[in-house]
């Protein structure tokens, strides 16, 4: 079966930098995939560009193909349509992406009255009954309400219903929990787990927090200064990454193999460098500990090591099992 939606070579920059530097992949139907990296990766611009939201940036090269359609042939009235009706995003921040001089009832119908030609009452009824799906309680009620009258946690429920109102096919799901306590978290995540099983819409789950792609994920796809470096199934992973920024991730994880040993590794030792002055060669060199010659010298290409694996490392760890 085709993938539901696949991104092809895309390049897009900031004033001439590129933030995503020839990343292709595949969201294949009712899938749920994860996209990692630290901050700065190109995650956020990634599913920007699939909505063609990159502004002030702008997209270079690539395709973006929903089913058969090219998004970046598309007329802005046609991508219109297919924003927030077959492609949904939910944002990190749900106070800036809420209006708060509308109440959430309000915002929640907007989509309905305008996408779908709704009459009023058929658009509450709809939006109650999402708000009640999104786990809000007493969403009748809460519908008048403010965004200022909400927590955190029910503004992201609010974010999400939004987001779900028109049954899109793909949610892109930006760090939606990432600004939430551990607890409301792990609830969201659970919720949107709920709603890719029971509506089948495809989820991709952006966050720099791997943990957080522990349950969720069936595939995971590692993302470095713009580029993918590792694609693999979650399990394989998490019990074997073969690149070793995906080590490094996995082991700066709380209960990761280092807090076993006693040391606590929060962070990976140096940062991701400046995307106006990358190294020649392979880009994670410089925090890399088998880094050589060769990855000094030259740039590795993103090769498949399986089937349904692929690395971007010319020494890829070698498969625990
Ligand atoms: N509006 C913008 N203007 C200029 N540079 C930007 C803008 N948005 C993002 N960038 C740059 O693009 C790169 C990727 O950013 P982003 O896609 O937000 O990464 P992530 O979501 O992984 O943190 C970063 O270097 C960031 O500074
Ligand atoms: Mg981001």
């Amino acid at each position: 079966m085709p993938p539901l939606l696949s991104i092809e070579n895309l390049v897009t920059s900031y004033g001439g930098v590129r933030a995503v530097d020839d990343v292709s992949l595949a969201v294949d139907k009712q899938a749920r995939l994860g996209i990692v990296g630290e901050s700065g990766c190109g995650k956020t611009t990634v599913a920007l560009s699939v909505l063609r939201l990159v502004s002030p940036g702008r997209i270079d090269s690539g395709r973006i193909l929903l089913q058969d359609r090219d998004l970046l042939g598309l007329t802005e009235r046609e991508m219109c349509a297919v924003r927030g009706q077959r492609i949904s995003m939910v944002f990190q921040e749900p106070m800036s992406s809420l209006n708060p001089v509308h109440t959430i009832g309000a915002q929640v119908t907007e989509a309905l009255t305008i996408h779908k030609k709704m009459s009023r009452r058929a658009a509450r009824e709809r939006a109650v009954a999402m708000l009640e799906r999104v786990g809000m309680p007493s969403a009748g009620s809460r519908f008048d309400a403010w965004p200022h009258q909400l927590s955190g946690g029910m503004r992201q429920r609010v974010m999400i219903a939004m987001a779900l109102i028109c049954e899109p096919e793909v949610l892109l799901a930006d760090e939606p929990t990432t600004a939430l306590d551990v607890t409301i978290q792990a609830q969201i995540l659970e919720l949107l787990g709920g709603i890719q099983e029971q509506t089948g819409t495809a989820i991709v789950l952006i966050t720099h927090d791997l943990a957080v792609l522990a349950d969720f994920a069936q595939r995971v796809v590692v993302m470095y200064a713009g580029q993918i470096v590792e694609e693999a199934p979650v399990g394989a992973l998490f019990a074997s990454p073969a690149h070793p920024y995906a080590r490094a991730l996995l082991d700066s994880l709380p209960a990761g193999p280092s807090a076993a040993e006693g040391g606590r590794l929060p962070t990976i030792p140096g940062r991701v460098p400046d995307l106006r002055a990358l190294p020649v060669g392979c880009r994670f060199q410089e925090r890399c500990s088998f880094a050589d010659e060769t990855c000094r010298t030259q740039m590795p290409q993103l090769e498949s090591i399986a089937s349904d694996r692929r690395v971007r490392c010319f020494h890829p760890l070698r498969s625990a099992s």
